[in-house]
């Protein structure tokens, strides 16, 4: 069953993508812009804002790393744009957007560096009119983060002249526990104001994920229904097909859950478990959703599964284990996989369990937040043999990635003369309803980075609200080593323990 009934014209549709408004001429600084993110993800983004017209006029990127690049990283940059923004070599606008891509070597420790930045980005401003406008784009490891801040206060760098702005954006990881992101958070506040500092979670910046909240709050009908009423459970999957591709060392010391589900997980349940927000105001917004992470009981060992894959197989092709992964101990510890049982302690979600699995590895990639509602309170159509196997809960699924829509599943009559029922789907498929599939994450949130709206960024107290929920988890698993890893092989669903985690309320995982 089909439900895009609903046509929308493809002028409606450009429309929602134009922006009212403009950002302000300005320089883009990338710290640690030799790294994969600002080929693979950075670039294509500013690139496809540019094709759709929405980068200022009089803009410049400046991309910051250690190694001597010089010409080399703008060609670079092209080459990731072509690749992986799916943009034609022969793109009209490519060449003249590449020559606003420059490179400046410095160590992220070394004065010297940042004033020869500094002069550097003051001629750009005489050049382009940028008037000072800055966005720097933390993409280093996390532990140049303190370094770079300090020395951009010491050298001027933070606080804007006059009618300008300066603003930073920093990736995640944001702190590896709950003492070292306050110690973060100390540090980027005492060189930068809060409305300053714009702390990314690509996950906010997918349509489908801002479209819980036009889903919940712009229907009348789903919000009456969303409540411990009628909601039995709710799980959230976010799994991957890949393995760590490359980044051993970054991975050994984060692992599955200090990687995705501090962040994306835990954004996704907010905006799933969060009340109406008074406005879409970035601080409204902002406070609905950590008083949901601040109503989540704290998770005891008992309710959580974790687990590290073997070799294995995907899509039937061989594959590595974890431990055999180039720079991986073999012998490491380091967990692929998490499933949690949580609980929100609020008069909404009260013995509502969410369950939450995240891992490497899984048989295929799919992002979905599944709300699984309660069963009617008797069986009507129950004299058929097979009832309990035929009809199911009703569920409303939410397909983040990558199959984008929504689906709502419920009991039909089977056509004949018996009263049988068999479950049906009534389906909202983004790209057939809206002809484009979602963009990618970066590009909404580098817009609105430069248009200065925090929405979509994490604020100070909801980072450390987070923390303080997955930091007593990681100090356990730290003191309780896993005997028998790894516990699943490359193309399974993870450990066995994680099924136990659902089956001791009586609930399975669905089949994704
Ligand atoms: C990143 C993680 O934040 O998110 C990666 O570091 C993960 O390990 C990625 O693969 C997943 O993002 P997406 O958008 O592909 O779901």
């Amino acid at each position: 069953m089909s439900t895009t009934e609903v046509h929308i014209s493809p002028e409606a549709i450009a429309a929602s993508r134009a922006n009212e408004r403009m950002p302000d001429a300005c320089v883009m600084v990338i710290f640690g812009a030799s790294g994969d993110l600002t080929k693979r993800k950075l670039l294509p983004a500013l690139y496809h804002l540019e094709q759709a017209g929405l980068l200022p006029k009089q803009f410049a990127v400046v991309g910051v790393a250690r190694r001597p690049l010089g010409d080399s990283f703008a060609a670079d940059m092209r080459e990731g744009i072509v690749e992986f923004g799916g943009v034609k070599d022969d793109d009209a606008k490519l060449n003249d957007f590449i020559a606003r891509v420059q490179y400046h070597a410095m160590n992220f420790d070394d004065d010297g560096g940042y004033a020869k930045l500094k002069d550097l980005l003051a001629s750009l401003d005489a050049k382009l009119s940028t008037c000072g406008n800055r966005l720097f784009y933390l993409a280093t490891a996390p532990e140049y983060f303190g370094d770079i801040i300090d020395r951009l206060g010491s050298h001027g760098m933070s606080k804007p002249e006059s009618a300008c702005w300066v603003r930073v954006i920093i990736e995640k990881p944001f702190g590896h526990d709950l003492e070292s992101a306050r110690a973060l958070n100390a540090e980027v506040n005492s060189v930068f104001d809060e409305e300053q500092i714009f702390r990314i979670d690509h996950y906010l910046g997918k349509e489908t994920v801002q479209n819980i909240m036009v889903f919940r709050f712009g229907n009348g009908i789903f919000e009456p229904i969303w409540n411990r009423n009628y909601i039995e459970h709710v799980q959230i999957t976010a799994a991957e097909s890949i393995g760590i591709e490359g980044r051993g060392p970054f991975y050994e010391k984060a692992g599955a859950l200090r990687d995705v589900v501090q962040n994306h997980v835990m954004e996704l349940l907010s905006l799933v478990a969060m009340e109406p927000p008074v406005s879409f105001e970035a601080d409204s917004v902002r406070a609905e959703k950590v008083k949901v992470w601040r109503a989540i009981n704290p998770i005891h060992n008992m309710d959580t599964a974790r687990g590290q894959y073997g070799p294995g197989r995907i899509d039937g092709v061989p594959v590595i284990g974890y431990r055999q992964e180039e720079r991986v101990s073999p012998t490491s510890q380091t967990e692929t996989y998490v499933g949690l049982r949580v609980g929100i302690e609020n008069w909404r979600w009260a013995g509502v369990p969410f369950y939450i699995r995240a891992g490497k590895r899984m048989p295929k990639r799919v992002t979905e937040i599944t709300i699984q509602f309660k069963q009617p309170p008797m069986h009507l159509f129950s004299e058929q043999p097979d009832y309990c196997k035929v009809i199911e809960p009703n569920v409303i699924s939410m397909r983040i990635q990558p199959d984008e829509g929504i689906t709502l599943r419920f009991g039909a009559k089977l056509p004949g003369p018996n009263m049988n029922v068999a479950p049906v789907n009534m389906d909202f498929n983004y790209a057939a309803a809206f002809g484009v599939s979602s963009a990618n994450g970066y590009e909404r949130l580098l817009l609105d980075a430069m248009l200065g709206d925090a929405t979509l960024f994490a604020h100070r107290d909801g980072v450390e609200a987070t923390w303080a929920l997955m930091t007593p988890v990681l100090e356990h698993w730290a003191r309780e080593p896993i005997p028998d890893l790894p516990n699943y092989a490359a193309g399974t669903w993870g450990p066995e323990s994680s099924e136990q985690l659902l089956a001791a309320d009586g609930h399975i995982w669905r089949h994704l």
